[in-house]
């Protein structure tokens, strides 16, 4: 079923191209007071079940409520502490049962309400429920706005790796309301930004160095942040609608993530490093090791690392709270161990995302342990 959704007052609307299973990203100011009306268009009379963060449903989920009331029945309300540690076996388990509960049907919508821990998490339960029930996404981090609700990339962290039990199960519409950004701290509005800058990293130089000129407004709110956002949003379609399941070019968008996940394993997933902030430092890596290799001019590691530093984001393991102690990160052959659980690995090659210049990434399969080892080597001591 698709939604004939208008855009918001001063915002935009996105569409995911995905045939039958194509949606609309709503991005604006306040869009979330008209979640009924949203979800009257794509299904008149749904029943909803709300899966919340905890934080974010304490804000504004009365917001939520009255957007949908007289528009449609809300079965469950279902709230998941903050942080990454509830995307695990155990929350799962808990919030299914907790829809079986509430005798949530396969034709019920699930509203996922809060940032990308929720998406995830509250998109996998859906994915699984009855064999699959729909849902919608309403992201309220700026992480969650400009990539993880978007796409269909579902799941949990297991004591392996992050992400790695999961399913592609793409939402049916995704409401991004901007406003709610405002209530985010500043150290998560950075982190989501290192995902903003990525898409300018991975294929648009026009737009990154748009980003270095105007960021400040992006922080500011107002029509600059409602462009980056939709930006993004239109980068990350466009390579969804191209590669739903990450056959090829897909992957583009996991660029600084290679390095990045095993800072956040090495971490354990905790707020001594958030996601964002890992990908920040694996992005600068990234252009380290294809300078390294000779694949692109060593002055853009700069570029990438100035501007990050600019906006107040983490460039090196060192900037990681206790990265500078002996022990503290593990060493290059821990960190390569890290690594071997990415997704990416093909029977035990390592895939990495290097770029030819800002906007020019690459996927680069069959990258040497040696190559990396040599590289994490000397960073690990910056
Ligand atoms: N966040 C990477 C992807 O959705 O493919």
């Amino acid at each position: 079923m698709t939604a004939d959704i208008k855009p918001v007052a001063a915002g935009e609307t996105v569409r995911v191209e995905l045939g039958a299973r194509g949606y609309d990203i709503v991005i604006g100011p306040n869009s979330l007071e008209r979640l009924g009306t949203y979800v009257d268009a794509l299904d008149k009379g749904a029943r909803l079940a709300i899966v919340a963060d905890a934080s974010v449903a304490a804000l504004h989920g009365e917001t939520l409520r009255q957007a949908v009331k007289g528009k449609a029945e809300i079965a469950a309300e279902i709230t998941v502490p903050p942080g990454e540690a509830s995307k695990c076996f155990g929350e799962l388990e808990r919030v299914s049962n907790a829809l079986l509960d509430a005798r949530v049907e396969r034709g019920d919508l699930l509203i996922a309400f809060g940032g990308g821990v929720v998406g995830d998490l509250a998109g996998f339960a859906a994915a699984i429920l009855r064999r699959g029930i729909r849902f919608v996404q309403v992201p309220t981090s700026l992480l969650a706005q400009v990539d993880s609700s978007v796409g269909g990339k579902t799941g949990i962290d297991t004591r392996h790796g992050k992400n790695l039990i999961g399913a592609f199960h793409q939402p049916a519409l995704v409401i991004a309301d901007t406003a709610l950004l405002d209530s985010l701290s500043e150290r998560h509005f950075r982190a989501g930004y290192a995902e903003v800058a990525k898409y300018g990293l991975i294929g648009d130089e026009g737009f990154y160095s748009w980003l270095e000129g105007n960021w400040r407004d992006v922080f500011a709110g107002g029509p600059a942040r409602i462009h980056a956002i939709a930006t993004s949003c239109r980068a990350k379609a466009a390579t969804v609608a191209a590669d739903e399941r990450e056959h090829g070019q897909r992957a583009l968008l996991n660029l600084g993530h290679t390095f990045g996940h095993a800072f956040e394993a090495a971490t354990g997933y905790s707020d001594r490093l958030v996601h964002g902030e890992a990908i920040a430092i694996g992005m600068v890596m990234a252009f380290g090791f294809s300078a390294e290799l000779g694949l692109c001019p060593a002055d853009l590691e700069d570029r990438v690392a100035a501007h990050f530093q600019a906006v107040g984001l983490p460039t090196r393991p060192s900037h990681i709270p206790g990265g500078h102690n002996a022990g503290a990160l593990p060493g290059p052959e821990g960190m390569l161990d890290l690594i071997r659980q990415d997704k990416k690995v093909e029977r035990g090659a390592l895939t990495f995302i290097l770029a030819e210049g800002i906007g020019r990434a690459f996927v680069r399969k069959d990258v040497p342990d040696d190559a990396v080892l040599a590289f994490l080597s000397n960073r690990l001591r910056q």
